[in-house]
């Protein structure tokens, strides 16, 4: 698979079948404190249960998809008798998003409910294994969820990335969305969230059938429900959920990615559902931080050792700042998810290593590298440049094309200043160029059916940088040098300056 950059979403749905199956009362009700004795839970894709309880629905693979679903179906038929006849319904649930590097994960969970469980066709990134590209917007998936959506996915319309969103359709394209908030009583005021800040959080869903309005309410875990809804959206959804439907979770990664877990879960058609006391609740594995484990020492030798270390660090700190030193100014705070620091791509490229080199030309020297933190393979590009005239123009443009996504086009993830220098920070493509496959000899050369993938590519990537995005962007070099093969030789078109 080609790939594209995006984040994470979390999405509630609700989706129609008229297989008659079977369902009990007691199933209209149902509290999950961790997931431990969860027989009843149907788990799909890559997701799995901790031995603590932790449902973990997506890890660190890129383009992934996992699910896991309440095994037995709510009946949410209006026309047969009973107390439960009503659609009204109220969940909530505690759930983290935990980014491969901080502000930088993807691409979401979703909470679900469907009329089937089978997610095979689902794909992974801005379809959050729930859709593939041919059946989202199609008629006759009748949905409804509440995305967490952090990835700006300009496809599905998204407002930016970190939103809420309410998709009652038949496609992504939630019918209103609203940035990641919670309202706080006590400051009066509006306090933003990060959803991928990997903390937990909970949400809260209540449908109210009489009002035909959905509620959708959000805030950390350690906080109880907020008075005002962040979402409250009229809808009826008296022919969107019918009959037997399933509820849980669904989740994908993309290029980028991100762990996504749910702590706990409640689910009521009867009353408001239970809330969590999230100290019960499983706990999430260990942050992903180096940390120094004292070793045995005497408190002699630790001593010795401080003051030893307090020169040396002193030292070592002056000549480690001018070695990285790089150049931040105010206009470029809100690049900032955008911003590399020098000291990560010193390290990623082994310090810029000759046996680093991936390519050199006209433009500078590209380098390959992994972010240690999270194993993220990047390609570095240094640009030299002098002036700083035009920059905050260029930084700007740099973060415009950084926008485009396509899985046709080598992803921009972001960059960094030095004095005289501009580091270009791009999605690594393991095969390389095309040319060294069309000129060099002892490469294998490629069957037809390869050539026809990369050219198929790159027309896509093309169509889309023509037609498809908000701009009409003109590549102007293409040639084979440009077009980057990733690991299965779909063809990638590499943006130039
Ligand atoms: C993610 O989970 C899958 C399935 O359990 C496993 O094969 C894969 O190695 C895991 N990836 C990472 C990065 O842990
Ligand atoms: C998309 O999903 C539908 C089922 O919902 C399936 O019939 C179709 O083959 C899938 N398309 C692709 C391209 O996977
Ligand atoms: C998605 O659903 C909305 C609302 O139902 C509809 O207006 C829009 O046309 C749909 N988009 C696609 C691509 O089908
Ligand atoms: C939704 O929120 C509104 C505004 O706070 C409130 O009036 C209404 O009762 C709520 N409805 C539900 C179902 O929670
Ligand atoms: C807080 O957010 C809600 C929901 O997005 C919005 O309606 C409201 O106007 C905001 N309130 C303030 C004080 O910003
Ligand atoms: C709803 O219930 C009625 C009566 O029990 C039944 O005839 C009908 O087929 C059900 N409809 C659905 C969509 O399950
Ligand atoms: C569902 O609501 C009823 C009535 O408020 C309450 O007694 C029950 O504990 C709730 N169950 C769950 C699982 O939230």
């Amino acid at each position: 698979m080609a790939t594209v950059l995006r984040s994470l979403y979390c999405l509630i749905i609700l989706y129609v079948s008229n297989s008659p199956l079977a369902f009990s009362q007691k199933e209209n009700q149902f509290a999950y404190h961790g997931f431990s004795q969860a027989n009843d839970l149907h788990l799909g894709g890559i997701a799995e249960i901790h031995p603590n309880g932790l449902l973990q629905l997506t890890n660190l693979s890129k383009q992934q998809v996992g699910s896991a679903f309440h095994r037995f179906p709510l009946n949410f038929n209006t026309t047969s008798s009973g107390a439960t006849s009503s659609l009204s319904f109220s969940t909530t649930f505690v759930f983290a998003m935990v980014p491969q590097e901080p502000h930088n994960g993807g691409h979401g969970i979703a909470f679900a409910i469907t009329p089937s469980m089978d997610f095979t066709h689902a794909e992974a990134a801005q379809y959050l294994g729930l859709f593939n590209n041919s059946n989202d917007g199609l008629d006759g998936h009748r949905i409804f969820a509440i995305e967490l959506d952090s990835v700006l996915s300009l496809d599905v319309k998204d407002i930016d990335d970190n939103h809420v969103g309410v998709d009652v359709n038949y496609n992504l394209t939630s019918i209103q969305s609203a940035h990641a908030t919670y309202f706080s009583e006590k400051e009066g005021r509006n306090i933003s969230l990060e959803l991928i800040s990997g903390n937990p959080m909970q949400l809260w869903i209540d449908y109210d059938e009489a009002e035909k309005l959905v509620n959708v309410t959000l805030a950390p875990a350690r906080m109880s429900k907020p008075n005002r809804p962040l979402l409250s959206t009229p809808t009826d959804l008296s022919q969107i959920i019918l009959g037997p439907m399933y509820v849980g979770f669904t989740s994908a990664t993309g290029t980028v990615v991100s762990d996504h877990y749910i702590l706990g879960w409640s689910f009521n058609r009867s009353g408001q559902a239970q809330s969590f006391d999230v100290s019960s609740l499983p706990r999430l594995p260990p942050r992903r931080e180096r940390k120094e484990k004292p070793g045995v020492m005497t408190i002699i030798s630790l001593i010795a050792a401080a003051v030893v270390l307090v020169t040396i660090i002193g030292a070592a700190y002056i000549i480690r700042r001018k070695k990285y030193e790089e150049i931040r100014e105010d206009w470029e705070r809100e690049y900032g998810p955008h911003r590399f620091s020098y000291k990560n791509l010193y390290k990623a490229t082994k310090g810029f290593k000759d046996e680093q080199l991936l390519g050199a030309g006209g433009f500078g020297k590209v380098y390959r590298g992994v972010i240690s933190s999270s194993n993220l393979q990047i390609a570095v590009k240094k640009v030299s440049h002098d002036s700083k005239q035009g920059m905050k123009e260029f930084v700007a443009e740099i973060i415009s094309l950084g926008r485009l996504r396509h899985r046709n086009l080598v992803q921009l993830l972001g960059y960094c200043r030095r004095r005289g220098e501009l580091l270009l920070v791009y999605d690594y493509m393991p095969n390389g160029s095309l040319d060294k496959f069309l000129y060099s000899n002892g490469r294998p050369s490629l069957d037809w059916l390869t050539r026809f993938r990369i050219i198929r590519g790159v027309a896509s990537g093309l169509l889309y940088l023509h037609e498809e995005w908000e701009q009409v962007v003109l590549h102007r070099d293409i040639k084979a040098s440009n077009v980057l093969l990733d690991a299965e030789f779909n063809g990638l078109a590499r943006l130039c300056e």
